[in-house]
């Protein structure tokens, strides 16, 4: 990977996405990098960091990502926008559909989401995004939305294996396209993520997002465990809201918003 390959692989796909690129072969975290450069105000709307290897990537809830040197994408898209505080954490439900569709055109794989941002294939977790943002006030001062895609062939440690795969293994198995680009992928992802935050920007919710979210979401109408810091409870998911929580219908018979957040969503008989 490098900056020059990732630029022309960008070339007349987006317009602000990509705007200034920022590579590294090794730092500690895109996101990290990002924050700490929007704080300077060194970099603008639609800077890109991106590494072939981070040593303290950050996922959610306080965990770690593994981010090995040569094998995967790591990224990290910064937004100076328009958008509402409340309205930022729906860009992340936008992401993580921009992915999985441009994951199903470069690969041909069917790539799923598990809501509300987790990129599976083959019933098994390839991607996680993290969203951080710097609210002012009521406004946003900038959001940064950082993308994790296992692409290479990996080992992944024992209590990992049952839930996390890679895109070349996924290839693999079902016979689909093995030759992956990383910085094409990384492309498509952002022409894609350009078009649909558009439709965000303008209506200001995912209300036109809604139908293709729905359809290549794994929970919908299956079982769901949602476990909440008050407690867990069962039901079967029915899709999202427009502003993007989690509908699940309870087995006490009532319908539950589930906000993102500290709330962690998972099959009731495994992973999905
Ligand atoms: C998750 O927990 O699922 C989210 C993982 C997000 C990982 C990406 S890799 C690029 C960016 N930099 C980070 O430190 N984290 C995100």
């Amino acid at each position: 990977m490098n900056k020059e390959t990732i630029a022309a692989c960008l070339s007349g796909k987006t317009t602000w996405a990509g705007s200034q690129i920022i590579y590294f072969d090794k730092t500690d975290s895109t996101n990290t990098r990002a924050w700490q450069a929007q704080n300077e105000q060194s970099t603008g709307n639609g800077a890109l960091f991106v590494a072939d290897c981070q040593l303290q990537g950050r996922g959610r809830r306080g965990r770690s990502w593994d981010s090995p040197v040569g094998k995967n994408i790591y990224f990290s898209l910064v937004l100076r926008s328009r958008l509402k505080a409340y309205q930022a954490p729906m860009t992340t439900l936008v992401m993580a559909l921009s992915v999985a569709r441009a994951i199903a055109a470069h690969t041909g794989l069917r790539a799923e989401i598990k809501w509300p941002n987790d990129i599976v294939v083959q019933g098994k977790k390839v991607c996680g995004i993290l969203t951080e943002m710097k609210p002012a006030g009521e406004n946003v001062d900038f959001i940064v939305i950082g993308v994790g895609i296992n692409v290479g062939k990996q080992l992944f440690a024992p209590e990992l294996a049952d839930k996390a795969t890679d895109l070349s293994s996924c290839c693999e198995q079902s016979g689909a396209k093995t030759e992956i680009c990383r910085e094409e992928l990384l492309a498509e992802i952002l022409e894609a993520f350009e078009k649909d935050y558009a439709q965000l920007e303008s209506v200001g919710d995912l209300s036109q997002l809604r139908p293709g979210y729905e359809e290549l979401l794994v929970n919908q109408n299956r079982p769901v465990q949602v476990l909440e810091p008050a407690g867990a409870y069962v039901g079967i998911a029915r899709g999202i809201t427009d502003t993007g929580e989690l509908l699940v219908d309870t087995e006490g018979g009532s319908c539950k918003r589930v906000y993102a957040g500290e709330v962690s969503v998972r099959g009731v008989y495994g992973y999905v």
